[in-house]
């Protein structure tokens, strides 16, 4: 099957990449010819584990290949997946569609026969309806098809999460797409993935219902945090005690400084206002919002508690910028605030994070970067773990203890306990650890 992708970013690549690795022929387009530039010259645009290599060897076997021609991009194509940002339009917090439905127009104007269109990227209910009628207004050619497939991959295992994943989500109101997109996604079927065939409306609500749910799940889990900090309970044992109850799962129970990323944050606005648009009240989602909007602006004032209450003139390291392990992506990443209200706080700020200096560089203003976590935490008065890369794991908590001026520990990932950073003199400061006289803040 020949494919094209419109939109070569952390899902179109990752996915146009695992298609052609599945053994289809598939051509990257992207409108940003400096990507498309690096990509042909064997640079990566993304930090994703494992990337450069299947892009390599895809490439190498002719199956694999990037332009920034839509018209080349889609020469031999039976499908059309969009996968452009669908970032929170300013003011109103909807999806802003402009990157879709101009992606749209550019192809419509590009088609030369009828094909199959999948949108790929995270979209409203109703966006495959406008999609079709744009189609049809530029004049794409009679017996086009448009399909949604909702991509639920995550940065940081984002290959392993398309090549084995959970379940692929088709919605599609026609046979024609209902097969392209069944023999697209053939060579999954060995790995017995189930596929759900929906309507296209049904597809496109299912993504964000997805993704709803697992930021309640976290915010679910940040308040418990914050009632065993007050009553002597430990959030990672209360997890770990509802976690195993199948009915409820293990994942996304994690109490941390809240949830942030290229999803969560812009998607459960987007359903939001989805739902305001039909008229039909979301309380719980509108409740998960604040809570994950005030956890964050409060993460500062627990590192103002750990150092005594003030952060004028005081030295804060800071581990970890990205929104989690594995990526390089900044978008929306707690670390963001928190480094924010610091600065404003009077506090100097100096982090290290494995791969996402540069992302972060022009993000934060005014804070200094360091080579490595040691480096971060030289005459620290607190250091703050603010994202648990792997590499924060083991650290030489004797050899921060002696580089840093101050003692707090401030853990917003739980990544040591109480008693590790005890033996090395720290004082750790985790979130939702109130028990045995665990120190909270
Ligand atoms: N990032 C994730 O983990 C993730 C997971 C699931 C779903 N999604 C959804 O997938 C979509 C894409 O997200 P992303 O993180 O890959 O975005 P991204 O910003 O990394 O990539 C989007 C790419 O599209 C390109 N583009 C924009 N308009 C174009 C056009 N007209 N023609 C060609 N290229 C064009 C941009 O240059 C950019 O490279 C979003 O809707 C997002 O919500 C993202």
């Amino acid at each position: 099957m020949h494919i094209a992708m419109i939109g070569t970013g952390y899902v179109g690549l990752v996915s146009g990449a695992c298609f052609a690795d599945f053994g289809h022929h598939v051509t990257c387009v992207d409108k940003d010819a400096a990507k498309i530039d690096t990509i042909k010259a064997g640079v990566m645009p993304i930090w994703e584990p494992g990337l450069e290599g299947l892009v390599k060897s895809n490439i190498e076997r002719g199956r694999l290949a990037f332009t920034t021609d839509l018209a080349e991009g889609i020469a031999d194509a039976e499908a059309v997946f969009i996968a452009v940002g669908t970032p929170a339009r300013r003011g109103d917090g909807h999806a802003d569609l402009t990157y879709v439905y101009d992606a749209v127009r550019e192809l419509a104007r590009a088609m030369t026969r009828p094909l199959v269109v999948v949108t790929k990227s995270t979209v409203p209910v109703g966006t495959g309806d406008r999609i079709a009628e744009i189609l049809a207004e530029e004049g794409a050619p009679h017996g086009t098809s448009v399909a949604s497939n909702p991509e639920f991959l995550r940065e940081g295992a984002a290959i392993r999460d398309f090549k084995i994943p959970d379940r692929i989500v088709v919605g599609a109101d026609d046979d024609k797409a209902r097969d392209v997109l069944k023999e697209i996604y053939r060579p999954l079927f060995l790995n017995q993935a189930p596929i759900l065939f929906t309507a296209r409306r049904t597809a496109e609500l299912t993504k964000y219902a997805a993704n709803a749910l697992l930021a309640m799940k976290i915010s679910f889990i940040n308040e418990m945090a914050d009632l065993c900090e007050a009553v002597g309970a430990d959030v990672q044992e209360v997890a770990r005690g509802i976690g195993l109850d199948n009915r409820i799962g293990a994942k996304f129970l994690h109490a941390g400084p809240g949830y942030g990323g290229s999803c969560f944050p812009k998607d459960t606005l987007a359903l939001l206002k989805t739902a305001e648009l039909a008229g039909v009240e979301q309380r719980i989602i509108s409740t998960v919002v604040s809570v994950n909007d005030d956890r964050k602006a409060a993460m500062a004032d627990r590192v103002a508690k750990a150092v005594g209450g003030s952060l004028a003139g005081k030295s804060i390291g800071v581990l970890g910028l990205t929104f989690k392990p594995n990526t390089d992506d900044m978008r929306d990443a707690p670390s963001i605030p928190l480094i924010q209200r610091l600065l404003e706080g009077g506090a100097e700020v100096t982090a290290f994070d494995p791969v996402g200096r540069e992302q972060a560089q022009p993000l934060l203003p005014g804070i200094a970067f360091a080579e490595d976590a040691y480096a971060a935490a030289t005459d620290a008065d607190a250091l703050v773990i603010v994202t648990e890369w792997d590499e924060f794991r083991a650290l030489d908590l004797d050899v921060i203890a002696k580089k840093m001026r101050g003692r707090a520990l401030v853990d917003l990932r739980n990544v040591y306990d109480r008693l590790e950073a005890e033996r090395a003199g720290l004082v750790h400061f985790g979130v939702g650890r109130g028990q045995n006289g665990q120190k909270t803040v």
